[in-house]
């Protein structure tokens, strides 16, 4: 499948052009779907949570938003989703509590591909039967963008948790997929969603699962999900928000010997690592100030239970990749 941009598609760069392409697809929505609903996985990803920002705007009610936690997701994400979606643009949202379910298929594994597939396949069986309990539903939104359709032959990133299944014979709604990124997110903006959700930085599909390296233990991911909170925390204090292009805390599967209280601990490690980057095919490591980082440092160990240990990774891309698996 080869989708073209159409010519006549200005690039969106300023609020005049997002709001006269938030009208015509606002009208485009409507006269596709008529009076039948619309269902959207929607991930609070910037994609995702455009599109239905969009269909909010042109059918309201009509569209049925499903947000499955896999327990992957980044501190407050889950929250923010039925904050900004549900209480404040009075989302049609189903919340479905997946995590122990995602846990228990991830127990034991620690390929990082076969993690991948798990998390991708038990996303695509929670959405499937999210679907199956609904009626009158007609069409599938896909936060489906340009650069989806060049890299990808039409699939959403070929990487992706988000991709569904086929089988569910929907009829795509696909509103912002001649949109670059950058386009995408001046269109959320004028929206009016969050500048955490509009412009936030690249999040891997399955989440902070490839952070938790190896086999996923719940106390190693609350670790990972902890100390990522923290470093936000920082870096956004610190002015490093915008700046820096992706930050994320790691926790290895293995302890190294700590003390506390006067006694030896065995305990996990934290690495931080942030990169800049144009497209992620190649990745520079920024100069956190030695302050900030100290500082960081004392939180984490402080307060992330089970931590004794924090590692900054100076290492580019290549050698190194960005994510650890
Ligand atoms: P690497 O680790 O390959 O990462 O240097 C490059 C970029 O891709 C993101 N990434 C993923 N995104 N599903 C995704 O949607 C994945 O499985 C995945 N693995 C890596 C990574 O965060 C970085 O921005």
């Amino acid at each position: 499948m080869s989708e073209k941009r159409p010519e006549t598609l200005e690039r969106i760069t300023n609020e005049a052009l997002a709001t006269k392409f938030i009208d015509e697809q606002v009208k485009e929505i409507r006269a596709q779907v008529g009076d039948k609903k619309v269902l959207l996985a929607l991930s609070g990803g910037v994609d995702s949570s455009v599109v239905a920002a969009l269909l909010i705007k042109a059918i309201g009610k009509q569209l049925v938003c499903v947000h499955v936690n896999h327990g992957l997701l980044r501190k407050g994400e889950p929250e923010q989703v039925i904050e900004v979606f549900k209480n404040q643009m009075d989302a049609n949202l189903i919340y479905v509590d997946a995590v122990d379910r995602f846990l228990d298929k991830l127990a034991g594994i620690s390929d990082p591909e076969k993690k991948r597939k798990i998390i991708g396949a038990e996303f695509i069986n929670v959405f499937a039967e999210e679907a199956a309990k609904l009626e009158g539903i007609q069409f599938l939104a896909q936060g489906t963008i340009y650069p989806d359709i060049l890299e990808s032959d039409g699939v959403k990133a070929h990487h992706n948790v988000g991709g569904l299944p086929e089988e569910l014979n929907f009829e795509l709604v696909e509103p912002v997929k001649f949109l670059y990124k950058d386009e995408v997110r001046v269109v959320g903006k004028v929206l009016g969603l969050p500048d955490n959700m509009v412009y936030r930085q690249p999040f891997p599909g399955p989440g902070l699962g490839v952070r938790c390296v190896g086999a996923i233990t719940r106390d190693r991911l609350e670790a990972v999900r902890e100390s990522d909170a923290i470093l936000r925390e920082e870096f956004a204090k610190n002015g490093l928000e915008g700046k820096v292009w992706q930050y994320f805390t790691v926790v290895p599967p293995f302890t190294s010997t700590g003390i506390k209280d006067g006694k030896r601990t065995d305990d996990w490690m934290v690495i931080i690592r942030a990169v800049n980057s144009v497209d992620a095919t190649s990745a520079t490591v920024e100069e956190i100030p030695y302050s900030l980082l100290n500082h960081i440092v004392k939180r984490i160990t402080a307060e992330v239970k089970g931590v004794n240990r924090v590692l900054y990774d100076l290492s580019p891309k290549p050698v190194a990749t960005i994510e650890f698996e």
